[in-house]
Order: structure tokens, then sequence, then C-alpha cells
């Protein structure tokens, strides 16, 4: 599943992990969903309130939350947007803490073994910047039990610039076949 977490349609982050996707296996299953087409509702912190739980999700939520458990892997396409993920990708983050607890969900085993790979553009020069976002999904990987397979990087500002970042372009043919 690629998760597009850009707040403009045709990105950089987008273009950037359609080549990459492009050198999987003819008929591998991907399933391509925008973040923004899906919007949550304001996530509620009622973790300490009544019982604890939260109620079974609905409409996009749970579009979000089927796909999730469907998915061997989670693609993050998300640029980096103040050295972290875009607010729609973290908007998706922040409910798996009401997943977490949703009786019968079971949420944390049913991510556990499941892959979460990252594709990211920042405009910055130094690649240091990146680090709190690598940082940010590595440590929900290993929360959740789930492989951490990566991140691939490119560098852009406005859309199509990627095109001119050749070490991305490069990494993008082997980033899914050969991390995997
Ligand atoms: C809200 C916002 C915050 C951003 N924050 C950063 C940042 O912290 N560091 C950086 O290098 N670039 C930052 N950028 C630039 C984007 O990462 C860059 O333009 C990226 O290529 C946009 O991805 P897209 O073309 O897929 O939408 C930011 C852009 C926006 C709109």
């Amino acid at each position: 599943m690629f998760l597009l977490g850009s707040a403009r349609c045709g990105g950089n982050t987008e273009t950037l992990a359609q080549l990459a996707a492009a050198e999987l296996p003819p008929g591998f299953k991907q399933r391509w969903l925008r973040l923004d087409d899906l919007p949550l509702e304001q996530f509620r912190d009622i973790r300490h309130e009544g019982t604890g739980t939260y109620p079974p999700a609905a409409g996009n939520e749970l579009v979000l939350q089927e796909a999730t458990f469907e998915a061997t892997d989670i693609v993050f396409v998300s640029p980096i947007y103040w050295y972290s993920v875009s607010a729609s990708t973290k908007a998706y983050m922040d409910v798996w803490t009401g997943w977490m607890r949703t009786p019968g969900v079971e949420f944390k085993a049913r991510m556990r073994g499941k892959t979460l790979w990252a594709v990211t553009t920042f405009s910055d020069e130094d690649p240091k910047f990146v680090e709190p976002f690598v940082g940010t999904l590595r440590y929900c990987a290993e929360y959740l039990g789930m492989r951490w397979a990566g991140v691939l990087v490119g560098n852009s500002s406005a859309p199509g610039d990627v095109l001119r970042d050749t070490a991305a372009l490069t990494q993008a043919r082997t980033f899914f076949t050969t991390t995997q």
C-alpha cells in the first residue's frame, strides 16, 4: 500500500515513488491511496476517559484501516514538512493510537511482521535534515514489530525538480527490488 501524503497532486515524492514502483514485477499488487482524498476526523486523545477504548473505525478511517490490514507492505510517500512527515501522514499515524485501543481490532498483532518503507523529498541541501523523518518512521516500525526497510530520498522544491536528482533516480530503480 502506497500512502500519498503530499498536500499537492503530482508532486516530486509521488513521482519518485512511481518511478520506484515501476520496477516492481508485473502483477505485483499495488494499492495507491491519496491521504488528502480520505480526510480523517480530528484525532481525540480519549485514552484516559471512561473505558479508554475507541469506537470502531467508520468512513474514511475504516477504508484506511482495512487497506492497512490487507497490506503486507506500507509505503509512506510523504514529503519532508518541517523536518518530519506531512500533516495527513501524521494524522493517519495518530489514528493508529485509537486502533490500538479499539476492542477486537488487535492492531499491534496485525501490524507485526509487515514491512514499512518510505519515499520522501525535501528541498534543503544537507541530508541531516531528513534524520527526524527517518527516526520517526523507524521507531514507529520498531514499536509495532514491523520491519523497517528504509527510505528513498530525493531533493526537490517545485514539481518536477526530482527528475534532475540523478542519484535519487538511480536509487529508485532498485529501491523496492533489492531492499526486500
Ligand atoms: C509545509 C511545508 C513544509 C516544508 N518543510 C520542509 C523542511 O522542513 N525541510 C525541507 O528541506 N523542505 C521542506 N519543504 C519543502 C518540500 O519538502 C519540498 O518542496 C518537497 O519536494 C515537496 O514534495 P512534493 O513535491 O511531493 O509535494 C516544505 C514544504 C512545505 C509545503
